[in-house]
């Protein structure tokens, strides 16, 4: 009975973990920016924008985010007007 709570626990803390981090809200002043960690970690390597393949908090302004995410937009087929990264 112990160790079924204890899994049970365990699952119950993965899926909090995977769900914190499936999208991430960076807040910006002209309309805060959902960002989709999921399909972006999926599709690319974590150390295009980490540091190291663990990730982490990111040191994000204005000039970095934009020179990060809107580069690969501008080569890939990612968002790049400034509304639609920006919502208000
Ligand atoms: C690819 C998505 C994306 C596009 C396109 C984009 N931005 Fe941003 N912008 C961001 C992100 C991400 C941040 C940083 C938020 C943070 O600091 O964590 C940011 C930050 C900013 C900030 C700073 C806000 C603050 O609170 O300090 C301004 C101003 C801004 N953007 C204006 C613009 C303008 C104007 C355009 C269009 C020319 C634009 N952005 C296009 C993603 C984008
Ligand atoms: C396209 C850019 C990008 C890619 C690729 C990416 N991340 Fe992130 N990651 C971010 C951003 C942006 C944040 C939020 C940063 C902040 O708030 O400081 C973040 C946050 C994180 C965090 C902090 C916890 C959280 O959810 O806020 C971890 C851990 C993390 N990423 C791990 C990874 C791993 C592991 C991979 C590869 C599977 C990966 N990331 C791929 C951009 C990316
Ligand atoms: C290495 C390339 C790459 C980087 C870096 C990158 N993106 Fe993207 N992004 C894409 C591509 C490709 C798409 C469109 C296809 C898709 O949905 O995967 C996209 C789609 C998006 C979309 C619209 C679809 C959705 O997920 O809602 C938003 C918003 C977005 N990116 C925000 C960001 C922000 C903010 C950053 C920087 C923190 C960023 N991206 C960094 C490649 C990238």
């Amino acid at each position: 009975m112990k160790k079924l709570l204890v899994a049970l626990m365990l699952v119950a803390f993965a899926a909090t973990i995977a769900i914190a981090a499936d999208t991430v809200i960076l807040k910006a002043k002209n309309g805060d920016v959902t960002f989709n960690h999921k399909v972006h970690g999926e599709k690319n390597a974590c150390t295009v924008c980490h540091a190291d393949a663990k990730g982490g908090k990111l040191e994000l302004d204005k000039d970095k985010a934009h020179a990060l995410c809107k580069d690969c937009h501008a080569k890939g087929a990612g968002p790049t007007k400034c509304g639609d990264c920006h919502k208000k």
